[in-house]
């Protein structure tokens, strides 16, 4: 039986002082039935790690360099993340992707150091609304999922996380459906299946996009869906623990 994620993705929201407000928000009102998550920006992970030293709450990065070190101005090393406390880095999130121009390949790099560097990735999947209406959303999926594969090798995405996050559900308010988002993680799952099935009955698929207090339990409910990465609603606390609570 798989455990259930909820990964709160700061994005670049917030400052010092409302990062401080949230944390401890959650930290106070954490129920402790899912597993929780929080992304703050890069420039708050120590302080976020410090105060969440002694919590059930993991710590996690929005991104991770694909090299180790050296000349590679504006990145920040697996390594690096470990040592602020995070357990997790997001790979390959769609904003990367669209707005930074990151490709499958480099995604699957940045992958392939988190898990080579100790950090579980949570490596980012979904179609645009152009390429769902053209009805290639599985290809697009695979195609994403194959880059890590290809580089790493099935059995990496046994200590991984994938995020199925159809960009057009992204901070748009319009969600997938349940059996939208169903339909695409069993796709996801078969697939995985396919090489082995080990890893595709343990890797946890979380669904991201316009998750809320109000359509979260539907969404978690469904079989394929191990969790939620959620952007918006991670900005309240209250919204973020109520999720946490429809687990
Ligand atoms: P959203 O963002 O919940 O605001 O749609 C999700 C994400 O980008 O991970």
């Amino acid at each position: 039986m798989r455990s259930s994620l909820i990964a709160g993705n700061w994005k670049m929201n917030g400052n010092l002082q409302s990062v401080v407000e949230l944390v401890e928000g959650i930290k106070a009102g954490n129920a402790g039935k899912a597993e929780l998550a929080i992304f703050p920006p890069a420039v708050f992970l120590m302080k976020v790690g410090g105060m969440l030293a002694e919590s059930e709450i993991a710590l996690g990065a929005q991104n991770v360099c694909d090299q180790e070190a050296g000349a590679f101005t504006g990145e920040i090393a697996a390594s690096m993340l470990r040592e602020c406390g995070c357990r997790y880095a997001l790979a390959g999130h769609s904003e990367r992707r669209s707005l930074y121009q990151e490709t499958d390949q480099l995604v699957a790099a940045r992958c392939a150091m988190a898990v080579a560097s100790g950090i579980i990735p949570i490596l980012c999947v979904g179609e645009t609304l152009q390429e769902r209406e053209q009805g290639i959303t599985e290809d697009v999926v695979a195609r994403q999922i194959d880059a890590v594969i290809n580089l790493s090798g099935i059995a990496s995405l046994g200590q991984a996380i994938i995020a199925y996050e159809p960009v057009w559900a992204i901070g748009t308010g319009k969600v997938a459906t349940p059996d939208q988002a169903q339909e695409v993680h069993a796709f996801i799952r078969g697939k995985l299946a396919r090489l082995n099935a080990d890893v595709a009955e343990k890797v946890q698929i979380l669904y991201g996009g316009s998750m809320n207090p109000s359509n979260a339990a539907e969404l978690l409910s469904q079989a394929d869906i191990d969790g939620g990465l959620i952007g918006g609603a991670s900005l309240k606390a209250d919204d973020f623990l109520t999720i946490a609570q429809a687990v």
